[in-house]
């Protein structure tokens, strides 16, 4: 299969294109501002110009697209939604439009953020969604347009993405940050009153890959089994790196101010995408174990 990788120089991106090499897939990858250098053609993009994907997309054929480029910057989306709107919705719509064109599959990839984080239960892929910042109405406003645009994408909305940058190695996302603080000693503050189902970005490469395999249609959560606080995820971090007297302290949503609203609970149920695999998602202890 030619898959072609949008976004391939962010954290997901990387680790698509990394998984799908491993599995003997024809990849190309296409970056926005820096390539991320694996050893295979490579291609600048700006997604927000349609004649831009449209070009590429005619030239490379592929048989599938995965998504993964979008404007990630939660307070950065809230203070420039123009932008936000043009990676996060326009993006997206010239992305289908163009997989359309070709006839090619296109796995989308989406967030939580759709989701209010009113609810004390898991979501699943079937409640309504109600953003509460520009960010989560910007992605939703892309799977919406995706779903209007190609015949049957898979849409896949992970939560809190972290894991090594690929191809360099390196660790990123929340778990950079506390091993940084833990290895200097540093006072960990970390907040006990949100809760998300993190998504470790190599297990979710992993799953997007065999949905499309499995030539899986529609919407899924792609995250760990896993419902935590930042507080209990750093907690499992520091003791998975042997960090023996890390110091972390709790702390509230609240303490921070921010340009974007938070949701507090965005735990995803993710027995659509077990069931349709028929294999468990993993924890994040698992995911954890593996990433250090
Ligand atoms: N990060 C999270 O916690 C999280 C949580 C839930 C869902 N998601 C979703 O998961 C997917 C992957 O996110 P990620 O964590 O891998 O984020 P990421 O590391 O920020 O990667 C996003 C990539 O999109 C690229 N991009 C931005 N604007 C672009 C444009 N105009 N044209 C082409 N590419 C552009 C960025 O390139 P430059 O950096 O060079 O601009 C970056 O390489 C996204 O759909 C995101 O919304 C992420």
């Amino acid at each position: 299969m030619r898959v072609l990788v949008v976004g391939a120089g962010g954290l997901l991106g990387g680790n698509v294109t990394s998984v799908a090499l491993n599995r003997n897939e024809t990849v190309v990858t296409a970056y926005h501002s820096e390539d991320p250098g694996f050893d295979r053609p490579s291609h600048q993009i700006d997604i927000t110009s349609s004649t831009a994907v449209d070009d590429l997309v005619t030239e490379i054929d592929p048989d599938a697209i995965v998504n993964c480029a979008a404007m990630t910057d939660v307070d950065g989306c809230e203070t420039d939604p123009e932008q936000a709107y043009a990676v996060n919705a326009d993006g997206a719509e010239h992305v289908a439009r163009a997989a359309d064109s070709v006839d090619a599959a296109l796995v989308h990839t989406s967030t939580d953020y759709v989701l209010d984080g009113e609810e004390t239960e898991p979501y699943s892929e079937d409640a309504e969604p109600a953003p509460k910042q520009v960010y989560g109405e910007s992605k939703l406003a892309g799977e919406r347009r995706v779903q209007e645009l190609h015949p049957d994408p898979l849409i896949a909305r992970l939560s809190f993405v972290y894991g090594r940058s690929l191809p360099d190695g390196s660790v990123s996302g929340f778990p950079a940050w506390v091993l940084e603080k833990a290895g200097e000693g540093d006072e960990i503050p970390l907040f006990t009153d949100q809760r998300v189902s993190p998504s470790y970005a190599k297990a979710t490469a992993k799953t997007l890959l065999n949905l499309l395999e499995a030539d899986q249609k529609g919407t899924f959560n792609v995250a760990s089994r896993s419902c935590v606080t930042p507080y209990e995820f750093g907690e499992l971090i520091v003791e998975e790196a042997g960090f023996e007297n890390a110091t972390l302290t709790e702390s509230s949503m609240n303490d921070i101010d921010r340009d974007a609203e938070r949701p507090r609970y965005t735990c995803l149920n993710t027995a659509a995408v077990e069931e349709a695999l028929d294999r468990p998602q993993s924890t994040l202890a698992e995911d954890l174990a593996d990433l250090l």
